[in-house]
């Protein structure tokens, strides 16, 4: 096991740093940048009239982030958790069900995937693993080729189910940005290893290592980031956190945000969505809570933070992985000074096969 962890600690940060060659993986050979297109092969003929995706945990917040994708091109889309799917199914119409699955084996997965085939749905299943379950049994499959993941909790299977979603979407959408968006994936592996290289996550884990609480907040694309970096935290350090939208903080959260509350806050572009996340977290500020800022710098929130984990300024979509990056980063580094189990947290499995 030791030699599997190629000299990292855990193979939690193995997985973290192994994030770069996982995502040219998962675009390799499906994007061309001069064309502005991608290929994803058949499955581009598909051209649903709606998709419903149906996931949990981790893969859960992708598929929030699959649905954006898919609603942004004009397709009504959206995300179920797969044990409330499977205990009442929504009306399917001619949607397209796609499952989102690092192992392909999840339980409550495979029993949403196979009750909306007996209500005559196509499906998909977005996966890591050939020849898994949900591979063989949905009509389609769409590989991320994250390569093997052995930390209980998802990273680098997160950042290319992103990826892989983006590519499917484009493939299957007409998108004004397509251009954007695929420049964007193209400079993603490269910026990610800047933000491995450079981040300051260690230094903000220390600050707030003993925080009563962890709260994350986003908008947009960036409201999954912040649902699975309050997963992430929950998940290895055993530590209260919760992710919000953003919007969401005024009524209800806000009064658990104290000075012992860091809210990390992620905050792209200087448009609406910004400018309203800025609001936000002025109000937090206000209420003397630490604000970590993950940001591009192209909005104020800098000068409400108390600590700032830079990003580039590049699509809101690809940022969301890069925020996301500086997050699993914090989080693992609570975990670690904590002195808690990072790759088999206590009562967690990688793939639960139960409902
Ligand atoms: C378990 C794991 C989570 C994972 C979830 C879904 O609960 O601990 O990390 O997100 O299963 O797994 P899947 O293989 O379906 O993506």
């Amino acid at each position: 096991e030791e030699t599997g962890k190629s000299g990292y600690d855990h193979f939690m940060l193995k997985e973290i740093h192994e994030q770069p060659r996982a995502l040219r993986q998962c675009l390799r050979g499906r994007v061309d940048e001069m064309a502005g297109t991608v290929d994803i092969e058949d499955l581009a003929d598909l051209s649903p009239s709606g998709v419903q995706f149906v996931a949990c945990g981790t893969s859960y917040h992708a598929a929030l982030y699959g649905a954006q994708l898919f609603r942004d091109a004009g397709i009504p889309a959206q995300a179920f958790l797969a044990s409330e799917y499977a205990t009442a199914v929504p009306p399917i119409g001619e949607a397209l069900v796609v499952g989102v699955t690092q192992s392909g084996e999840t339980a409550d997965t495979l029993s949403a995937l196979r009750a909306a085939r007996k209500r005559g749905a196509r499906t998909m299943a977005v996966t890591n693993v050939v020849g898994s379950t949900a591979a063989r049994e949905c009509d389609h499959a769409f590989y991320i080729r994250a390569g093997p993941e052995i930390g209980v909790a998802a990273t680098k299977t997160f950042s290319s189910q992103l990826t892989a979603l983006n590519l499917l979407a484009l493939g299957m959408t007409n998108t004004q940005e397509a251009r954007e968006v695929i420049t964007a994936l193209r400079e993603l592996p490269g910026n990610v290893q800047r933000i491995l290289d450079e981040s300051n996550a260690e230094e903000v884990a220390e600050t707030y290592e003993h925080s009563d609480a962890y709260f994350f907040i986003g908008r947009g694309y960036q409201f999954p980031v912040a649902l699975e970096g309050a997963l992430k935290m929950k998940e290895i350090t055993y530590k209260h956190a919760e992710g919000f939208a953003s919007g969401e903080l005024k009524h209800g959260p806000l009064a658990l945000v104290t000075q012992n509350t860091p809210v990390f806050a992620v905050v792209t572009g200087d448009g609406e969505q910004a400018r309203k996340t800025l609001g936000n977290v002025k109000e937090v500020e206000a209420r003397d809570a630490p604000v970590v800022a993950i940001t591009d710098g192209q909005s104020e929130v800098e000068r409400y933070a108390d600590h700032v984990l830079e990003l580039p300024e590049t699509h809101p979509r690809a940022a969301a992985v890069l925020a996301n990056t500086h997050l699993q980063l914090v989080s693992y580094h609570v975990a670690s000074l904590l002195g808690r189990n990072i790759d088999k947290p206590r009562n967690l499995a990688k793939s639960v096969t139960v409902e």
